[in-house]
């Protein structure tokens, strides 16, 4: 987790440097810290401990309490990832109700996040978590660019009507930047079952930007671009 966030701060070493997901994150965390505990000596609160959350059954952590419907969604095939989180921090109760079709399903954790870009943040920072040697990571659903892929590149793609800067980067790998035309592709090879990060800037010279964590084998498409610290990539919409 270090090793990501250091790389981050150093490709955005301006000090106005904005918008990594992961590190805003870390500061909504702060909300979740009144019942949850993350890292290496962490342990069950009011709410289990979330590292490594992402791509973990829901309902699973060891000797935690779960409401008896976190349970039941669980044993449903439930696994939390960025798609489940999001919607599952914005209502806890009507994301249970929903996921188990049942309208008396209940929810221990009585906390709501409704802003949309903080819960964002929150998961990449949860992802940011994971253990180094986890594949526990969920697939998440193959969209066509994955398939041509190869398992150990990570890429990122100009989805966006205009031409942008980008950098991608992954453990292992230098650093690569590229202006990108709409539709094209700049890769890096990763090791398999690690995360690195692509970003898109402001400009060449421009320190802000926004980052994704992604996963050593996907293609990330950053969809549209509105200004520094807001852009829409394919596994945030
Ligand atoms: C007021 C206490 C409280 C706060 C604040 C809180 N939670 Fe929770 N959380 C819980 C409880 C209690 C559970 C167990 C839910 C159950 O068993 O139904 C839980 C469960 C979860 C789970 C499911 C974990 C699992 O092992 O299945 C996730 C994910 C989660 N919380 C994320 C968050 C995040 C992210 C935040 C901050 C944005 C947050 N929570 C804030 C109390 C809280």
């Amino acid at each position: 987790m270090f090793r990501i966030l250091a790389a981050t701060t150093f490709i955005l070493a301006a000090p106005a440097a904005t918008a990594q997901d992961a590190a805003e994150g870390e500061k909504v965390f702060r909300k979740c810290k009144a019942c949850h505990m993350v890292g290496e000596d962490a342990k069950n609160r009011v709410g289990p401990v979330l590292t490594n959350v992402v791509g973990r059954p829901a309902g699973s952590y060891d000797d935690y309490r779960y409401s008896s419907s976190m349970e039941e969604a669980g044993e449903a095939g439930l696994v939390w990832d960025e798609e489940s989180i999001f919607e599952y921090l914005a209502d806890p109760r009507a994301f249970l109700r929903s996921y188990l079709d049942d309208p008396k399903a209940r929810a221990k954790m009585t906390f709501r996040l409704s802003d949309a870009q903080e819960r964002r943040d929150v998961i990449a920072y949860l992802q940011s978590l994971s253990p180094e040697d986890s594949a526990a990571v969920a697939p998440e659903a193959p969209h066509a660019a994955e398939v041509e892929t190869a398992a150990t590149s990570l890429c990122v793609r100009n989805l966006n009507t205009h031409a942008h800067f980008f950098a991608v980067e992954a453990r292992g790998a230098d650093r690569r930047t590229a202006t990108l035309d709409p539709g094209e592709r700049l890769c890096v090879d990763g090791d398999t079952g690690k995360t690195g990060m692509v970003s898109v800037f402001e400009s060449a010279e421009g320190f802000e930007g926004c980052s994704r964590l992604v996963p050593v084998g996907e293609t990330e498409d950053m969809l549209r671009y509105v200004d520094f610290d807001r852009c829409f990539w394919s596994s945030n919409t």
